[in-house]
């Protein structure tokens, strides 16, 4: 038998190159093979990983969109339909993206609800969750943005009335109305800009925000549907014993959930790009017209909560105060609730109700802000809308006075 090792092979000697040179190796090590993730993660946790998947989709396919998109007035609307229709596979691109715009945002709300369920913002996560935040102020700015890149007529109304909603601001209103316009009205200007925040202003700051989003995540642990701090609970090796390494146990889980994504995310793309005018409004297929106004101007479906809220308030300032008030208060959860335990595996039937009634009224809202405001619609958007703040301003009081369940000390796991 040789006394001398066997020489490494040339990928091994690769390696071994750039570890010399750059902490390659140590980094997948820390964030996938020897990160030790809670092992009962269910269907919930999908959606971490997808909408990563969707990020990276969005700026891919943003790309190549941006190789034959005119950025002017005179040319945005003619040069969206070149790509429809005389690009080679650009309409595959371009359903691709505004498919994924939506797509960004069912999985995001999935996610952000993951987090409500689990009490994954509570301590120690706090700065997770206000990364999520920032990420999802961002993403909506993008969303807005982007929506006036085709210079279609939605694209156009829509852009006049979210802009001129500043102009309820008292004092300095009108002046940011013109200076977000960069013009007395929405104009080749506007377009412009819109079109340098869009392609690299924020994609820049939401990677970016993704990125202090996971590092935060991995620097406390991930949370679990029981809402137990498995760090606590460590085995002889000094692992976590209810945890296993994400490489290669979740990174399986997770290519599982990304193949029916994709496959769902193809019927859609394929069979029906527009969704009715839900993914892409009809009078959008429109040119921008500042003489017509469409018929009834609405944000699209991810929008419409907050656009309900809005337009249930009669006065203006109040209705933008509120709407504003509506997503902002998701950053304050962390201190609103006072609830010892996490899941709602754990917690009691108030929690639950709350809970329940936030989901239903988030939906109700955002099915009554694609509707027109007939006073109808208008009473039960207020009701919805009542029900919507109460869960956040009425839960310091109801997770402390809730009947929560003793928590176990092992998570909950059944083999499969
Ligand atoms: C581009 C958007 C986003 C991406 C790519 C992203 C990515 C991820 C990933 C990969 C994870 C770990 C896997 C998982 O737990 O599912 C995670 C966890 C988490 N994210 Fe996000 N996220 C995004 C937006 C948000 C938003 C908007 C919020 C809430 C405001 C949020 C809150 C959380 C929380 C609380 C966790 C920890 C969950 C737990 O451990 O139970 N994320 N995120």
């Amino acid at each position: 038998m040789s006394a001398t090792m066997p020489e490494k092979g040339k990928m091994a000697q690769l390696v071994d190159w750039i570890d010399a040179r750059f902490p390659m190796t140590r980094f997948m090590k820390e964030h996938a093979s020897e990160y030790y993730a809670p092992k009962n993660f269910n269907f919930w946790y999908y959606f971490g990983s997808l909408a990563l998947v969707v990020l990276v989709l969005q700026i891919v396919t943003g790309i190549f969109l941006t190789m034959n998109y005119k950025p002017s007035a005179a040319d945005a609307f003619a040069s969206v339909e070149y790509i429809m229709r005389d690009v080679e596979w650009g309409w595959l691109i371009r359903y691709m993206h505004s498919t994924g715009a939506s797509a960004f945002f069912i999985v995001v709300y999935l996610h952000m609800f993951r987090g409500l369920m689990y009490g994954s913002y509570k301590n120690p996560r706090e700065l997770v969750w206000i990364f999520g935040m920032l990420i999802y102020l961002c993403l909506m700015a993008e969303a807005f943005f982007g929506y006036l890149l085709p210079w279609g007529n939605m694209s156009y109304w829509g852009a006049q009335v979210i802009v001129s909603l500043f102009g309820a601001i008292p004092g300095i209103g009108e002046s940011l109305v013109e200076w977000i316009r960069g013009d007395y009205y929405i104009s080749d200007i506007t377009l412009n800009r819109f079109f340098a925040l869009h392609v690299i202003a924020l994609p820049l700051a939401l990677v970016f925000l993704v990125i202090a989003h996971i590092f935060a995540l991995h620097e406390v642990g991930s949370n679990n549907p029981d809402g137990i701090e498995i760090k606590k609970l460590k085995g002889p090796d000094g692992h976590p014993v209810d945890g296993i390494p994400f490489h290669p146990y979740y990174t399986v889980k997770d290519l599982v959930g990304f193949i029916v994504f994709a496959m769902v995310f193809a019927l859609v793309l394929f069979f029906a790009p527009e969704m009715g005018g839900y993914f892409l409004e009809h009078a959008n297929f429109d040119p921008a017209n500042p003489l017509q106004t469409p018929e009834h101007i609405a944000p699209v479906w991810y929008f419409t909560p907050f656009y309900a809220i809005l337009r249930a308030v009669p006065n203006k300032l109040m209705g933008v105060a509120l709407m504003g008030a509506a997503v902002v208060l998701f950053v304050f959860l962390p201190w609103l609730d006072r609830s010892k335990v996490k899941s709602i595996r754990y917690r009691g039937w108030l929690f639950r109700s709350f809970l329940g009634a936030f989901a239903v009224s988030f939906i109700a809202l955002g099915y009554l802000g694609l509707m027109p405001a007939t006073p109808t619609y208008t009473l039960a958007a207020r009701f919805f809308g009542v029900i919507y703040f109460a869960f956040f301003l009425l839960m310091p009081w109801y997770t402390r006075i809730d009947q929560t369940k003793p928590v176990p000390e092992r998570v909950t796991y059944h083999a499969h």
